[in-house]
Order: C-alpha cells, then structure tokens, then sequence
C-alpha cells in the first residue's frame, strides 16, 4: 500500500529539497575555497542525514553519489594548503559521506517496511470488522462449488458409458444436490450475520455432521488415493452449535489436511478422522500423514493471512477460529506423535440429550 501525499506535503518537500541545495553549493564553495587541511567535506554527511526523512533510498543514493563527487571536484579544484593532508581528509570524507549514505538507506529501507507492516495491519482489522464477510464468502462457497464441478463431470462421464452407469451417476446427482443445499445454507448465514442475526444455534447430531462433510470429499481423496479413516465415537450427546458453520469448520479441517497429504508420497496419505465427547464438549479431530506444521508455526496457523500456499490465501483457519469461539467452542492444533499435522475442535454439547 502506498502512502497518500497530503496537499501540504510536495510544497514542504520542494523546500527541503531547495534548501538541501542551497547548502550543497555552499559547502562545496566554502571546501573549495578553504585550505586542503580544512575539512570541510565531512559536513556533507550532516545534508545526508537532514534528507534521510525527505528521499526515498534512491534519492539517498544519488545524494550520497553527488556528495562524494562534489568532495573530489573540491580537492581537484583547491589550490592552497598542504596536497597530502587534502587527499587524506578527502579519503576520510569520502568513507564517512559513504557510510552515512548507507546507513539512511537502511534507516529508510526500515521504515517503509515498519510502514508497509502498519497499512497490512490496518487491512487485516478492516477485514476483521466486517467479520470476514466478503473473503469468508468467497472463501466458503468456493469449496461447494468445485465439489459441484467435480461431481458434474463425473456425472457426465458415468452417462456418457455405454450402458450409462445410472447408479453412478445418481450418487453424484445427489452430491450436487447435498453441496447445492451446502452453499444455500452459507448463503442463508451470511444474510443473517449481515443483518446482525445470531447464528442459529440448534441440537444436531454431530456424526451425521461429520458424515456429511466426509461423503462430500470422497470423490477428491479417491482422486488423490487418500486412505481415509473414521473412527466416530457411538452414543455422543447431541451437539449444540449453528449446524451449517460446523460443518465448514469441519471441511476446512479436511480440505488442509488433503492438501498436506497430497504433497508426500503415496504410501503416507492417511487421514483419521475421529468425534469423541470431552466433558461437557463433543470434539471434531483429523490427524494427517502429511508434512506437518512448520517449527514453532502452532498458533501463527490461526492468523489471517499466514500461509505457506502458492494458491492459499490463508484464511481458511482464521475464519474456522471465529466460527467455533462464536459458536462456545475452542480450536487448535496438537503436536502429533509422529509426523504429519493434528487439528481439533470443540464444541458444546447439548445438556441431557442422547444421540438421535
Ligand atoms: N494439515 C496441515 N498440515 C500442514 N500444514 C497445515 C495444515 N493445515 C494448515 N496448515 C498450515 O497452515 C496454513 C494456514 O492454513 P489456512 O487454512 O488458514 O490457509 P491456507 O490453507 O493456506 O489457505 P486458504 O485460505 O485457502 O484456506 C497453511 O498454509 C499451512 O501452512
Ligand atoms: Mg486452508
């Protein structure tokens, strides 16, 4: 993001620029004008620090370039005093106009970085404050979506069989259908939430949830030769959470586990999916055979815009953070006991209630 010029700012920087000048042909007249032994020179480096603030590190660089020229046409031009004291101080002037020159660079370089950090800083808590509104659209109805995609061309290709496989193509109508309902339902969501409207929290049986999701991703891990494996635990209470965000916390798990796994061999992409209730909370865990979490990086995963994806935008986990704290709920990520990554949530059971 770039920094917008203020009206007043191109009249104050045209003075700095006049002034600096104005003392540039002033100490190159007093330097030429005083003895070799006189050195002047040195003050250059005090014009070179009075701009760090006015140029960019070019304008620093050309700066300091026509300082050191100036102080060698000086030392040319000079006629009185002793010539090896000159040369000596010019040497001097030279590296100390050179070093300072590189230093404002650095100090410049710093602070457009310090800058370009407050301005992305400044966009992250904008896009937080509209609650993720427009990339968590995007993000969320693009996964339905594609699953459409997938599921249409396999429909395509089971009737285009001769005999066409009706029972094939069925199953991926009824996948189009499942993930049609999938984005309606987030559209519906994000209505409310633009209306300010809570979720809607309601009991749900939290396998079937599960389930759900799992089937939609099916045809994308068998494409992937994924080994996937459930382990759901039986007789869990019902969960009590907005269904619909659930289950996109539950496919954004999911989906970043295939995306680890596909990056290593065959034989290591395994997926176990496991529910199980802790206390007074039903849990949601995928353990994967992928790459694993960069060192330290267990926390930084949940930041906005952290990722290690050419094509990610790194929200996925973000916006899944939201979701289940808003939902009573608390998400994060284990340090496996071999490789591979661990990712799990919770959220709250439903008082005194079996499983439907
Ligand atoms: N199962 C996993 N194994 C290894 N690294 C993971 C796993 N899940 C998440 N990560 C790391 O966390 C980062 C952030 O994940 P997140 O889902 O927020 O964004 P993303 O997947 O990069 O992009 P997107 O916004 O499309 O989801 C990823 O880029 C990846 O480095
Ligand atoms: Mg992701």
């Amino acid at each position: 993001m770039k920094t917008q010029s203020l009206p007043t700012q191109p009249r104050r920087r045209g003075l700095h620029l006049t002034a600096m000048v104005l003392a540039l042909a002033l100490l190159f007249l007093i330097d030429t004008a005083t003895r070799y032994e006189v050195a002047v020179s040195v003050f250059y480096t005090v014009i070179i620090l009075a701009m760090a603030h006015v140029l960019a590190w070019r304008g620093l660089i050309v700066l300091t370039g026509s300082c050191s020229a100036l102080t060698w046409l000086s030392y040319f031009i000079t006629s009185y005093g002793d010539q090896r004291a000159g040369f000596v101080n010019m040497l001097i002037s030279t590296v100390a106009i050179l070093i300072t020159g590189y230093l404002a660079c650095r100090a410049e370089l710093a602070r457009a970085a310090a800058h370009e950090a407050r301005a992305s800083l400044l966009r992250i808590s904008r896009i937080h404050s509209l609650e993720g509104l427009t990339t968590s659209i995007a993000h969320e109805l693009n996964q339905p979506l594609a699953a459409i995609v997938t599921s249409g061309n396999a429909c395509q290709r089971w009737m285009a069989q001769d005999p066409p496989n009706l029972d094939k193509a069925r199953q991926a109508l009824q996948r189009i259908l499942g993930d049609a309902d999938r984005a309606s339902g987030i559209i519906a969501r994000v209505r409310k939430l633009s209306k300010g409207e809570p979720a809607s929290t309601r009991p749900f049986v939290f396998n079937t949830a599960v389930r759900e999701v799992l089937a939609l991703s099916q045809a994308e891990m068998q494409r992937l030769d994924i080994a996937m494996r459930a382990d759901l635990a039986p007789g869990l209470p019902l969960a009590l959470a907005d269904p619909v965000q659930v289950q996109q916390v539950i496919a954004n798990l999911v989906l970043n586990a295939m995306e680890a796994v596909a990056l290593v061999d065959v034989a290591r992409r395994t997926l176990l999916v496991e529910s199980l209730q802790l206390q007074d909370k039903l849990v949601f865990r995928v353990s994967d055979g992928g790459p694993g979490l960069p060192a330290g990086a267990q926390e930084q995963v949940f930041e906005p815009f952290w990722t290690t994806k050419h094509e990610g935008i790194g929200v996925g986990l973000s916006i899944s953070r939201s979701i289940v704290e808003a939902n009573g709920g608390h998400i994060w990520a284990e340090l496996p006991a071999q490789h591979g990554a661990v990712f799990a949530f919770s959220i709250p059971a439903a008082p005194g209630e079996g499983e439907a």
